[in-house]
């Protein structure tokens, strides 16, 4: 069946102007650009689903969403992670209701369809009453078709034939890394997910964790104030710090400060660091600049701070809204106590109780909220910072651009408007 959507196709060139740095606030508030986004965005795109500690024996599931369409993830009996839509056959309830758990099937709460961990029909009551043709091997879950991972992060697509995971990243993973590669063992998951839900469009969060750097200063000077000793004005070192932008290809940014000491903030995760080896294992660049500080994204939608190891997926709501999905990471090596150290740092400064991550939602709900006006919805916004700077820097991977720069917005944008006026996998034969 083709959704009579996909016969309106809306062209974004005239509200992106990457090239320029313009941007038109549509893209914020109209709700037809949002659903075409769903379809041309989010249903191509790798998208997070969850860590892989979050799943340790056959059965162990996550439920979690692809833009809107909602999903389960687990382990299956040959403990490979699969991820399927959460919406039974039948008349189309979720069938795990459930934030994570464990289980051996997944019944439907409605009627009772029941399905196991390779997502076959394997209970239907009332079986007798369906006539003959019925087979319960026509109406399994539907699956997603492709889940990767990379380091411990498990992303799937509904594009059944994607770029592999790792082009997709391409020098995006260098920079993942810093987060992700301290040592041979990785990362693993500390505490439950974080969720709450902010007004104002996914992509504010989303390019601002790709691209802005600018904001700090302004936005968190009395959070920056908190963290200085002296509890006065910020220090120098913080207000005129130097750094980076990585540009990605495929629409990823990354920001950071460079500086030769650079050092994490919680004292017990520095104490603890042996920055000897970290420079042995990552290289001095990445240790003086992506590793400590920073954030980013992977588009569309996956941003981190490694300082913080926060992880977080900004899922999309309609044009309006968000929901915030946050995991901290930590290193395995790391003993209890660093381990706690770093928790709690993590939910001082981001997460619904971060003094940092209050001052980043009012920004983006402020935007949203006057953005419908008639008139002020006509008014461009400016991305014009560093307009040309990218360039290969012969340190970085990729592209860069400055710290305090606009580029990996537009490079973001340009991403995002060169998928919406692409017909996906899904629109080039009709889907059953
Ligand atoms: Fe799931 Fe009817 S909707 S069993
Ligand atoms: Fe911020």
């Amino acid at each position: 069946r083709r959704p009579a959507e996909l016969a309106r196709d809306l062209d974004v060139s005239g509200l992106v102007d990457a090239e320029g740095g313009l941007l038109d606030r549509a893209v914020f508030t109209d709700g037809s650009l949002y659903r075409q986004e769903l379809r041309r965005v989010f249903a191509p795109s790798w998208l997070f689903l969850a860590h892989t500690d979050q799943f340790h024996k056959p059965g162990d599931f996550f439920t979690t969403y692809m833009g809107e369409d909602p999903v389960i993830v687990t382990m299956d009996r040959g403990r490979t992670v699969r991820a399927y839509l959460n919406s039974c056959r039948h008349r189309g309830a979720r069938v795990c209701r459930a934030d994570s758990g464990a289980t051996r099937n997944f019944t439907c709460t409605y009627h009772g369809w029941s399905y196991d961990l390779a997502g076959e029909l394997v209970s239907v009551p009332n079986r007798d009453g369906y006539p003959g043709s019925f087979r319960t091997g026509d109406w399994g879950l539907v699956e997603v078709p492709q889940v990767a991972s990379y380091r411990g992060l498990i992303f799937g697509t509904w594009n059944p034939e994607p770029v592999p995971l790792t082009e997709y990243l391409g020098d995006m993973a260098w920079y993942l890394d810093a987060m992700l590669d301290h040592d041979p063992d990785g990362t693993v998951v500390v505490g439950g997910v974080h969720k709450w839900t902010l007004d104002g469009n996914w992509k504010l969060a989303a390019e601002q964790f790709a691209t802005d750097w600018y904001h700090v200063n302004m936005s968190h000077a009395s959070a920056l104030m908190l963290l200085t000793p002296e509890g006065r004005r910020p220090r120098d070192e913080i207000v005129h710090r130097t750094g980076r932008q990585y540009v990605g290809d495929n629409g990823h940014g990354a920001g950071f400060p460079v500086h030769p000491k650079n050092r994490f903030d919680e004292r017990a995760v520095h104490d603890w660091t042996d920055y000897a080896a970290l420079r042995a294992r990552l290289g001095d660049a990445r240790v003086e600049g992506p590793l400590t500080n920073g954030h980013a994204t992977v588009f569309p939608n996956f941003s981190y701070l490694p300082v913080n190891g926060s992880i977080r997926v900004w899922h999309p709501k309609g044009p309006d809204r968000m929901e915030v999905w946050a995991w901290t990471l930590v290193d395995r090596s790391m003993p209890p106590e660093v381990r706690e150290a770093q928790r709690l740092y993590n939910l001082r400064t981001f997460g619904p109780s971060g003094i940092f991550e209050q001052d980043d939602g009012e920004n983006w709900s402020e935007v949203q909220a006057i953005s419908h006006g008639f008139i002020t919805n006509q008014v461009p916004l400016n991305y014009q910072m560093g307009l040309g700077s990218e360039r290969h820097d012969g340190t970085y991977p990729g592209r860069t651009s400055e710290l305090y720069s606009d580029a990996a917005g537009r490079g973001f944008y340009a991403h995002w408007r060169e998928l919406m006026n692409t017909p996906a996998w899904h629109e080039q034969e009709p889907t059953r």
